[in-house]
């Protein structure tokens, strides 16, 4: 799997959403009546006990393994005040998934409009893989390849998945996501081809100004993520009948 940003954008700029051929729900998953007071404490509850099915991999509905989540190949550019440059991420895998916690999930249908809002929460996030990079921050000029992994704790994140309803699928436009993290440790070997004082530096840095570094990627971040996440969503979206999953 080959994924940049340029990519994905011109995928979803002419995504025809076509309607697969129908999969069944699994059985073991909760259906909520979508026009029943309680719809959305019904969906808490069932995407909270579907959970540990979904994170295993639905095959039949093309989810993967969600942990470790992996993902072969990313690439993004960074054009921002601090941090300017590109990196590309490989065989990376990401631990954690499982620890989702759905604290509120709120469910919105109007006519075709069919939106849900989440408040999620995720004890701690492990990711790990190599990686190339070329950049600047501020005007210090970093770059170099090796390995990586930055463990994150303390995650709360809303999640907001908007779509409108068309011939019995969910057509999802767009999956918000807005992470806040507690506690962030980031490990890199070899920022500055083979210097390692710099490295070591850079590494004290990290460390002391991830919040700094966080909100510059963050606007990439949930962009790719919204990106990467509606056509996710879509490929399972649009082999599940509306209707049997969200009956009336
Ligand atoms: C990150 O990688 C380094 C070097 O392999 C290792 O010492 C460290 O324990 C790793 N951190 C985590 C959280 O796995």
């Amino acid at each position: 799997m080959q994924l940049s940003l340029s990519a994905l954008c011109a995928i979803s700029a002419f995504l025809v959403i076509k309607a697969d051929e129908e999969v069944p729900l699994r059985p073991e998953l909760r259906r909520c009546n979508r026009n029943a007071e309680d719809f959305s404490s019904c969906l808490r509850l069932a995407i909270e006990e579907g959970w540990p099915t979904i994170v295993k991999g639905i095959p039949e509905l093309e989810i993967p393994q969600l942990d470790p989540f992996v993902i072969n190949s990313i690439e993004q550019e960074f054009h921002n005040g601090i941090l300017r440059g590109k990196m590309t991420v490989k065989n990376s895998k990401t631990f954690g998934a499982s620890g989702h916690r759905f604290r509120s999930v709120k469910a919105h249908l109007e006519g075709d409009r069919f939106n849900i809002e989440m408040d999620v929460t995720v004890p701690k996030i492990l990711l790990e893989g190599d990686y190339k990079g070329d950049g600047f921050i501020s005007a210090f000029k970093i770059g170099g390849k090796g390995k990586f992994n930055v463990t994150m704790e303390g995650i709360r994140t809303y999640f907001g998945l908007e779509g409108r309803v068309e011939n019995d699928r969910w057509v999802i436009e767009h999956f918000k996501v807005l992470p806040e993290i507690s506690n962030m440790h980031i490990w890199f070997s070899d920022f500055f081809n083979g210097n390692q004082d710099l490295n070591k530096a850079a590494l004290i840095f990290s460390n002391q100004y991830w919040p700094l570094l966080y909100r510059g990627m963050l606007p990439y971040v949930s962009q790719y993520m919204d990106n990467y996440l509606t056509e996710f969503a879509n490929r399972i979206f649009s082999k599940l009948s509306f209707s049997n999953t969200f009956p009336s």
